[in-house]
């Protein structure tokens, strides 16, 4: 695993310290906007789909957001939920934005909502951002240079043992047609770990991986702006991402496994025994 301290990564992390820095910049902005939202009496929340949320605070943030990189980089693109929801990834430097993941938990006041922002370059991820605004947990990484919590260097957990790991999910909640496959692959978390728990912000789910709280994660239906971000991280922090088919298409693949080498491998192993393999790709 590298690190930020260590020399030769110090140069590379430096290549893209001042697109952290923006970024962290943008984070904390968006945070106050959200936290004023937060503290009102009444929140306009409107639906977008089925069970899909979206407040003023997740356009006020992500307006903030977009304003303060297109100032410090003009020529960027942008790919952002509320206002640019692309599915392919155009060439050049892009920002990758969710204002708010875990919108219903925040439209519920429930403490665990994000900003996430990711730049990636060259179709790879080279800075990543997730602010979890509640808790002010600041999770960040750059390409080669490690990745961290609150300034101190993280790691994904080395407990190797499914029977003694903490997984993290999502509950599907739009498209339901693949639930009966989920709660197979649920019930047997739920017997074969210490136990499954759903935060409702995938973008917090893994740093929880990143960090070692959790061993491992998967859900279905994620979009890019949930997972470009946490998924840096991840690998920073010596974890490995994928899709369900174990390939590398997780930025726009919907179906992700994350965790430590062991418990990824252990939950692709669960997934394939409750989904047929047909579903295990997004068609
Ligand atoms: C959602 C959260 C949630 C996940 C959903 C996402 P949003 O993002 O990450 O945990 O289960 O699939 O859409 O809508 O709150 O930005
Ligand atoms: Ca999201
Ligand atoms: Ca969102």
């Amino acid at each position: 695993m590298k690190h930020a301290f260590d020399l030769g990564n110090n140069l590379e992390m430096n290549h893209y310290i001042e697109e952290l820095n923006i970024a962290k910049k943008a984070s904390a902005e968006a945070s106050l906007i959200i936290n004023e939202y937060a503290e009102k009496a009444s929140l306009n929340v409107q639906l977008k789909g089925k069970n899909d949320l979206v407040t003023d605070a997740d356009l006020a943030s992500e307006k903030k957001i977009i304003q303060i990189l297109k100032e410090a980089y003009p020529s960027d693109q942008i790919l952002a939920e509320e206002s640019t929801p692309k599915t392919v990834l155009p060439d050049g430097r892009i920002w990758i934005i969710d204002p708010i993941d875990g919108t219903t938990n925040f439209a519920h006041a429930f403490p665990a909502y994000c900003v996430s922002i990711a730049l990636w370059e060259e179709k790879r991820p080279k800075v990543a951002l997730v602010l979890e605004v509640a808790n002010q947990e600041l999770f960040t990484a750059t390409e080669g240079g490690g990745a961290f919590l609150n300034g101190q260097p993280i790691q994904v957990s080395n407990n190797e043992d499914p029977s003694a790991s903490l997984i993290g999910t999502g509950f599907p909640y739009r498209d339901l047609h693949l639930v009966d496959n989920y709660l197979k692959l649920f019930k047997k978390m739920m017997d074969k770990t210490h136990g499954v728990r759903r935060p409702g912000t995938a973008a917090w789910d893994l740093c929880n991986v990143a960090c070692g709280r959790f061993e491992g994660f998967y859900e279905y239906g994620l979009s890019a702006w949930d997972v470009a971000a946490g998924a840096l991280i991840i690998k920073e922090a010596g974890g490995v991402i994928s899709d369900w088919e174990n390939s590398d298409n997780w930025l726009f693949g919907e179906r992700i496994i994350a965790g430590n080498r062991a418990i990824h491998e252990f939950i692709l192993e669960e997934i394939a025994t409750c989904f047929e393999e047909h579903q295990l790709v997004k068609k």
